[in-house]
């Protein structure tokens, strides 16, 4: 994966097949978290997309997914994936799935859990965790690392790898 470097505006580089891209953005607290979470939402091409989210335990990968989840209309309580990897969500319009590999280590789950198929099938996938199953992911539309600066603030860098992480990147 080419990452471009840590700016302060979108870069791109290579050829459009090839393009990368990266932007920073800081959250000063959950207030900012739900915003992005909406303005995330708001955009027509996540209905297919892969998001990685990446970061330090308690840096606020789950908290994102839960305000993303609200925001694109799911309703009731959301139950977050814990042994089970990956937990399905219907919102109006599309399928999410919203994986946690940290506990993730036999990769013959990927085959018997069925995670090949919700790859191979259109929906919003959402990983924490996404390193620990790197070698049978596809490579991530937008990649979304998040670090903890002190209890409310967050230092964010969204990563755009491919063509359409670049369109959603810059709709944000
Ligand atoms: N700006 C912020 N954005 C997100 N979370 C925040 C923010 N400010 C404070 N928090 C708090 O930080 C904590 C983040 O916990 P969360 O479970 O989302 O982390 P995580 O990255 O999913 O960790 P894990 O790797 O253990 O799954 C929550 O208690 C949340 O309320
Ligand atoms: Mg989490």
């Amino acid at each position: 994966m080419t990452v471009a470097p840590h700016t302060g505006q979108i870069v791109e580089s290579g050829a459009p097949a090839a393009q990368a891209a990266a932007r920073p953005f800081t959250w000063h607290g959950e207030d900012d978290t739900a915003d992005f979470a909406r303005r995330l939402a708001a955009q027509p091409q996540l209905a297919n997309a892969f998001v990685t989210l990446h970061g330090d335990l308690g840096a606020g990968k789950t908290t994102l997914v839960r305000h993303l989840l609200r925001a694109l209309g799911v309703q009731g309580r959301i139950k977050s994936p814990t042994y089970a990897v990956v937990e399905p969500h219907e919102a109006p319009g599309m399928a999410i799935w919203h994986f946690d590999f940290y506990r993730f280590d036999d990769p013959r789950e990927w085959e018997d859990a069925g995670f090949r198929d919700i790859f191979a099938n259109p929906g919003l996938k959402v990983a924490e965790w996404p390193e620990k199953a790197a070698a049978l992911t596809p490579p991530a539309d937008l990649a979304i690392h998040i670090e903890a600066i002190d209890d409310t603030e967050r230092a964010v860098t969204v990563h755009a790898p491919t063509a359409h992480g670049l369109q959603l990147l810059q709709g944000l």
